[in-house]
């Protein structure tokens, strides 16, 4: 009995297994950074769902750790990037000689990813890095390779966990293809 949304042809990653990553990430984080006083920075809206499973994650909790967004946008309603990144700053944390940690629910073209990363370089970042739960190598137009990663995955249209297709899905609990004939 298929106990997931209508629209979804196939669960790619069940709740349980990005649970049992998250938490995997989160430690490791947690250890990388246990004397960076880091920022972690979550681009909107994308990363909402994973950041928040991600940082409660981080054992033990690294000392002087704050949160921060960046509302980067590119796709709109296509299924395809544009390739222009529009960036911009939610809150007023100063970024220089801070490490930053970059959030990211899944790298694509990888344009989104690089335009935050040059950007927090540019503003005087003591160190950059981004984590991101999902990755579709083949679908690179830029080289980008997350710090930390999730999951790889295949070119398929996948939604869900923050991941939205026309800002429907994003509340879903589990990594889903969506059906072919949902965004045709
Ligand atoms: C999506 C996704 C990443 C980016 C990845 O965001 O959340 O931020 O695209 O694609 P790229 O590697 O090709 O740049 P989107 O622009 O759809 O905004 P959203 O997070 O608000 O959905
Ligand atoms: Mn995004
Ligand atoms: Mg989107």
């Amino acid at each position: 009995v298929a106990q997931h949304h209508p629209h979804i042809q196939e669960v790619l990653l069940p709740k349980q297994a990005i649970e049992a990553r998250v938490n995997e990430l989160g430690r490791q984080i947690a250890a990388d950074y246990a004397d960076k006083r880091p920022v972690v920075i979550g681009t909107l809206k994308g990363a909402v769902v994973f950041m928040a499973d991600l940082v409660r994650a981080m054992e033990p909790p690294p000392p002087g750790l704050e949160l921060e967004f960046v509302r980067a946008s590119s796709y709109g309603a296509a299924t395809v990037s544009s390739g222009k990144v529009d960036l911009r700053m939610v809150g007023p944390t100063a970024i220089k000689g801070r490490h930053v940690l970059l959030v990211e629910d899944i790298v694509d073209s990888g344009c989104t990813a690089v335009a935050l990363l040059e950007h927090f370089a540019t503003a005087g970042a003591a160190s950059v890095k981004l984590v991101s739960l999902l990755s579709k190598p083949e679908r690179r137009t830029v080289t980008c390779e997350p710090h930390y990663l999730g999951f790889p995955v295949e070119d398929k249209f996948v939604v869900g966990y923050g991941l939205d297709y026309a800002e429907q899905y994003r509340s879903l609990p589990y990594i889903g293809v969506l059906k072919p004939e949902c965004y045709a």
